[in-house]
């Protein structure tokens, strides 16, 4: 009966995952199911960009149109500032933005230093499409995105400008954890300081990972970078490798916090290589953060970097180096919730 029963779960089951464990030299049928579809992103304006991908995905949607879909919500949003329109300029005025998205099929696009277009991920994913590259940048990924029909607009909000002529008063550059794209106070001294769940701006890059109903994987990650950082600096967040990661066997990986200490690790390569290794997604996203903390701790420790994991199977994890931060989790059994990551220190 046993066995019938095991049978009928998994033929019934139609995509799930079986495997054959050795158990005191007898072979166990495991039964796991595929969650699907899925959708999870980084920081608390995950919840409104998770509901605008979920709404593709429970119609039977491609998982790549719903991470863009997803995407596009906070990039739109002026009172956001660290995505798209009203996100912080750099030290020059200059509202810059980085992109990239990634299918099932492995292809991806991207974007770096793209101004004057809100949509960065709508273009990175036209460069996937009707380009033969991978990457645009400045003004190249501009004269692309107008060619394709994007309209051109001032990204610089009244209120950003208020924020970065207040910062010009001293021009003190010093990210702030848990908002590394955010306004860093000029007077802020704290190596240690953080914000927490609850605060009403502990945000920054935003990267999702989609599940759909047939089973495939797909991500996207956008972000106007590092606030007043120099003119022509470009984060990991369009580096296909650190910002975002997709291997449609394995599973996805996305990342946020400050770009130059996950490109010198390729976190999110990382974690997809430490998944296909057999690692937990939580755990694979810890170990990928230990190889920072090991070569550069006093540097670690005075950072913000968190990486957001799905297996093949709809298994979800998180891990930060600092405690505040916060994904947004959309699955048929979890409508839509918040949770906060375990961290290093
Ligand atoms: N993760 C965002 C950036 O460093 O630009």
């Amino acid at each position: 009966m046993t066995h019938r029963r095991e049978f009928l779960k998994a033929t019934t089951a139609g995509l799930f995952g079986i495997s054959l464990l050795p158990v005191r030299n007898k072979l166990r049928l495991k039964v796991q199911r595929q969650v699907k579809p899925l959708v999870i992103s980084t920081w608390d304006f995950g919840i409104q960009a998770n509901a605008a991908a979920w709404a593709i995905l429970q119609n039977g949607g491609r998982a790549l149109d719903a991470v863009e879909a997803g995407v596009r919500v906070p990039e739109a949003d002026p009172n956001i500032q660290t995505i798209g329109l009203g996100g912080l300029p750099d030290r020059d005025g200059h509202v810059t933005l980085d992109a990239c998205i990634m299918d099932e099929h492995g292809n991806a696009g991207a974007v770096a230093c793209l101004e004057h277009i809100v949509h960065a991920i709508s273009v990175a994913r036209k460069v996937m499409e009707k380009t033969p590259h991978v990457m645009l940048v400045g003004e190249g990924a501009l004269q692309f995105a107008l060619s394709q029909g994007f309209p051109k607009q001032n990204l610089l909000t009244p209120s950003s400008e208020k924020a970065w002529k207040e910062w010009l008063k001293t021009a003190h550059y010093h990210p702030v954890i848990n908002i590394e794209n955010q306004l860093s106070p000029a007077h802020h001294d704290s190596t240690y300081s953080s914000h927490h769940p609850g605060d009403s701006f502990n945000h920054d890059t935003i990267g999702m990972l989609a599940i759909d109903q047939q089973g495939n994987l797909s991500g996207a990650c956008t972000t106007s970078g590092l606030a007043f950082k120099m003119h022509g600096r470009v984060g990991d967040s369009p580096i296909i490798g650190a910002g975002l990661f997709v291997d449609n066997e394995v599973g996805a990986a996305t990342a946020t916090g400050v770009g130059e200490a996950n490109m010198r690790i390729c976190g999110t390569h990382t974690v997809v290589e430490l998944m296909r290794q057999g690692h937990h997604p939580e755990e694979a996203c810890r170990l990928a953060l230990e190889r920072l903390v090991k070569k550069q701790p006093d540097y670690a420790r005075s950072i913000q970097l968190a990486f957001l994991a799905v297996d093949k199977n709809g298994t979800i994890g998180a891990y930060a180096l600092q405690k505040g931060f916060t994904y947004a989790v959309y699955t048929p059994d979890i409508p839509n919730r918040l949770m906060e990551s375990k961290s290093i220190y």
